[in-house]
């Protein structure tokens, strides 16, 4: 089986990469994230499209945005929404993962969030809920080791469309840890499969992987090359915990050669957004001063990651059970439709 994330017949049936997604259903997930936006601003923040499904969060591994904008997702949909407590799990006793999986399915789950720090476990939960005939259980992947957050690599690339609009006229850098990072590995799927021209990966050698280039990425290693002229700036953390051994000689020194600094932020087009997924490292891979800056959309990627989950949440249940052709490019929320006649549009420029 080669792309477990998609039934027989092409249709959305979980979302556990970015990676081979077609272009129309990334941005099926971004039309239908639009129409979400407005819920968040309601005084009632909620519609009944997930009402009597159950969604449980499964992170095996820490999580203060991604785990949070799931379940506020979840609930605005009117899903059950139940958090595994791990520590307190039976995992802790040594359970597997898949006989946790086997356990919650029994309980009637709908759908798995699922967080791990091995790369490649909600892809083994989605092909075990397909070979045990499960196939009725979806999974979304909310982070697996340093393989893919194709969540975030979505928000991300609302929150770009939202600013610039059109992705076929873009230069964006991503820098710094790009070795250990899911949420790079993502967003450079996304960015090449909506059509962005140029994208860049700015680092030293040791944290750069090899096969950038292959992916359609150019690479550099001085910081002030690589922002030159770009739209976008995408900032990572070190991700210590996963790297083994000193790859670099000191935050300070990294901070020296590859912190954004008001300067640096300067030799990007004036009208460059400064992005980071979080949790940010000030002073480390970004100064306070471009983080707050006017230019900074941190805190709108967080905003915008709700809408986002809800978008997927709703289709990944939606595309797989409506039937017919690629219904997860079809589905329509017919109670938003209705709200936002009645209510206009808050997203314009969406
Ligand atoms: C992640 O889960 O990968 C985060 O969103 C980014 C990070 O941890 O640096």
């Amino acid at each position: 089986m080669l792309n477990p994330q998609l039934n027989k017949n092409g249709e959305l049936q979980h979302l556990l990469t970015i990676e081979g997604l077609p272009r129309a259903i990334l941005t099926h997930i971004l039309d239908t994230a639009s129409s979400f936006v407005s819920i968040g601003d309601r005084e009632v923040k909620k519609v009944p499209l997930m009402r009597g499904k159950s969604v449980f969060n499964l992170f095996f591994e820490n999580s203060t945005r991604t785990r949070t904008t799931f379940e506020i997702a979840s609930k605005r949909l009117s899903a059950d929404v139940i958090n595994l407590n791990i520590q307190a799990s039976s995992t802790s006793k040594g359970e597997s993962l898949l006989d946790t999986i086997d356990n919650l399915a029994a309980m009637h789950a709908d759908m798995f969030v699922v967080r791990h720090a091995q790369s490649g476990a909600p892809f083994l939960i989605a092909k075990h809920l397909i070979d045990t005939k499960q196939s009725h259980v979806h999974v979304v992947n909310a982070g697996d080791g340093r393989h893919a957050h194709p969540t975030q690599g979505l928000l991300d690339m609302y929150t770009i469309r939202h600013y610039k609009k059109d992705f076929t006229n873009l230069r964006v850098a991503i820098v710094g840890d790009i070795l250990h990072s899911r949420v790079a590995r993502s967003d450079i799927h996304a960015l090449t499969t909506l059509g962005v021209p140029e994208v860049r990966a700015i680092g030293p050698r040791t944290l750069l992987p090899s096969g950038l280039e292959q992916m359609g990425v150019r690479v550099f290693h001085n910081m002030e090359e690589g922002l030159k002229d770009v739209d976008v700036i995408i900032m990572l953390r070190l991700q210590n915990e996963r790297m083994s051994g000193a790859l670099l000689p000191s935050a300070q020194e990294f901070f020296k050669s590859y912190g954004l600094t008001p300067e640096r932020l300067a030799l990007a087009k004036p009208d460059a957004i400064v992005m980071h997924p979080g949790p940010m490292n000030r002073g480390v891979e970004i100064s306070s001063a471009a983080a707050d800056s006017p230019r900074s959309t941190v805190l709108d990627q967080v905003t915008n990651g709700v809408a986002v989950r809800m978008a997927i949440l709703y289709l990944v249940i939606a595309g797989a059970s409506e039937g017919g052709a690629h219904p997860a490019l079809e589905a329509k929320p017919p109670q938003l439709e209705e709200s936002r006649k009645t209510k206009g549009s808050a997203n314009a420029g969406d």
